[in-house]
């Protein structure tokens, strides 16, 4: 029993994230992302020629909000939605603007994003809750809809989070999941993509983004069925271009307000960094809008 716990420790130790390293990074770098976004996306966005404008960030961000609602196709009525890694529920408080008979629940593990979502979320049908998104609370086939925001990357899109969207979800009821993904193995990256990669990950705390070819097989062992996959990388590019605006405005406002920089926003700035270089190296990277059906 004494082996396996610390064997399960030291396996826990080896990956980039364990569960107070995420909980820690997001209670101190959240209120960063309120230079990224107004809304507190804390997402890439979705660029349409004449609909997103390229310089309104924001604009593009909600795009992203809109495009998973659009493919979740909910039926008519009274339905919930579940948020697997809902930060400070930008993409929920986006779907209850749409749809007034949506209610949305959503999981984070950190502690500030529940008080401070909740509080965005208030008079609203939403609520945010400090759990796991691999073991929830959510009733077994409760909700219509499942989605997953560059979030699942932080538990590498593991199985069991993929396991926990298909036992919430009623049947017919639709997961996307909208992210970056590795196009090979990480073994395969050339020399820069490895290097981005690494800091990527050790920035942000992810345990690693999964292959795209895996998470697909993944998902139809699980049992889902008609699952899609789009590759939107040109979609997502122009926003993943406001990354070094981004960064030196961030950083010219501490500074004229006189703010020490936090490790965790140093941290996060550098993995928005690689983020910027992995993007460049279209062979090895894309991001995705991943569409499955129950
Ligand atoms: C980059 S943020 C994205 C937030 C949100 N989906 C959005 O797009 O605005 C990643 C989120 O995943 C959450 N997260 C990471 N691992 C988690 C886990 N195992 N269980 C629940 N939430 C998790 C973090 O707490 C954070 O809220």
């Amino acid at each position: 029993m004494k082996t396996t716990t610390i064997t399960q420790h030291i396996e826990q130790e080896n990956k980039n994230a364990s569960r107070a390293d995420i909980t820690h990074f997001y209670d101190e770098a959240t209120s960063d992302y309120s230079f990224w976004s107004k809304d507190l996306n804390m997402h890439f966005g979705y660029f349409i020629f004449g609909r997103t404008h390229p310089f309104r960030r924001d604009s593009m961000l909600n795009e992203m909000n809109r495009q998973i609602y659009n493919r979740l196709q909910l039926p008519e009525g009274t339905t919930t939605v579940a948020d697997l890694g809902c930060g400070m529920g930008g993409t929920m408080r986006s779907f209850l603007k749409k749809n007034s008979q949506l209610s949305t629940i959503g999981v984070t593990l950190s502690p500030f994003q529940v008080r401070e979502g909740n509080k965005l979320l208030k008079g609203k049908k939403g609520l945010i809750l400090e759990e796991n998104f691999c073991e929830t609370s959510i009733s077994s086939q409760s909700v219509d809809g499942v989605v997953g925001v560059e979030s699942l990357c932080h538990s590498g899109h593991s199985k069991e989070s993929l396991r926990e969207a298909f036992r919430i979800l009623k049947p017919g009821g639709r997961f996307v999941i909208s992210d970056a993904f590795l196009k090979k193995q990480p073994s395969e990256l050339c020399l820069g993509s490895s290097f981005s990669y690494k800091e990527l990950c050790k920035g942000w705390s992810l345990d690693g983004l999964s292959v795209i070819t895996t998470v697909e097989q993944h998902l139809k062992e699980i049992g889902f069925s008609n699952v899609t996959v789009e590759d939107v990388s040109f979609r997502v590019a122009p926003s993943v271009l406001h990354v070094p605006f981004a960064i030196v405005g961030f950083l010219g406002q501490q500074l004229l307000q006189y703010k020490k920089i936090k490790p965790q926003s140093w941290n996060n700035l550098k993995a928005s960094f690689y983020a910027l270089l992995s993007g460049l190296h279209m062979k090895d990277f894309g991001y995705y809008l991943i569409t499955a059906e129950k």
